[in-house]
């Protein structure tokens, strides 16, 4: 099972990276497989290390989609990295193999520590609309335009029935990102 995740690694330097990954979810090991041109790619090759956060904030998968944001974060307890502030849980993991044929790699990573910082409340479907727009627009250069106005209308209408204020706003984002594509 894929699990939509907020990734953060960090550099030589200390500086922090958070990006939307998909991971491969497993107990004990989870696959990352970010594009070879990633900062987490890269940082993940250098660190051998990284922070797999769990988190119903949608706004942060639509950020991470269209910019490179600084979120809040505490430092991890075993590995060199960070916990996302708003993360519901979190995994840290030390990386074990990694095959970087192109375009995109494959990164076998070990569970070494697990920990949360909060209840992680029940399905709504305004999130996940709004993690599926994130996605298509990551995706702009490869689809179609008019299948991207195509679905945005259809995920607006699950938003307009389902989401709070904080998906509204992460919808609303998401639309002006697209549009002035
Ligand atoms: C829900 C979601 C899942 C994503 N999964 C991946 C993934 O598995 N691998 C990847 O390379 N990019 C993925 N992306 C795109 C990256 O988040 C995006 O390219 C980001 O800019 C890469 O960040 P980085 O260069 O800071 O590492 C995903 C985006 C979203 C919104």
């Amino acid at each position: 099972m894929i699990l939509e995740t907020i990734v953060t690694t960090m550099d030589p330097g200390g500086v922090i990276n958070f990006a939307p990954m998909g991971v491969e979810w497993g107990e004990e090991t989870i696959v990352l497989k970010p594009f070879l041109e990633t900062t987490t790619f890269r940082n993940l090759s250098q660190s051998r290390a990284a922070v797999v956060n769990l988190t119903d904030d949608a706004m942060l998968f639509a950020q991470g989609a269209i910019s490179s944001p600084q979120f809040p974060s505490l430092p991890a307890t075993v590995v060199r990295g960070a916990v996302l502030e708003a993360a519901c849980s979190w995994r840290e993991l030390e990386v074990q193999a990694i095959d970087a044929t192109p375009p995109r790699a494959r990164i076998d990573a070990r569970v070494v520590h697990r920990g949360s910082r909060r209840e992680f409340i029940g399905f709504n479907r305004a999130r996940h609309a709004v993690l599926e727009a994130a996605i298509l627009a990551t995706r702009t250069h490869l689809l179609p335009a008019e299948q991207i106005r195509e679905e945005y209308a259809r995920l607006q209408v699950i938003v307009d029935k389902t989401a709070g204020p904080r998906e509204r706003e992460a919808m609303d984002l998401l639309t002006q990102y697209v549009r002035n594509r």
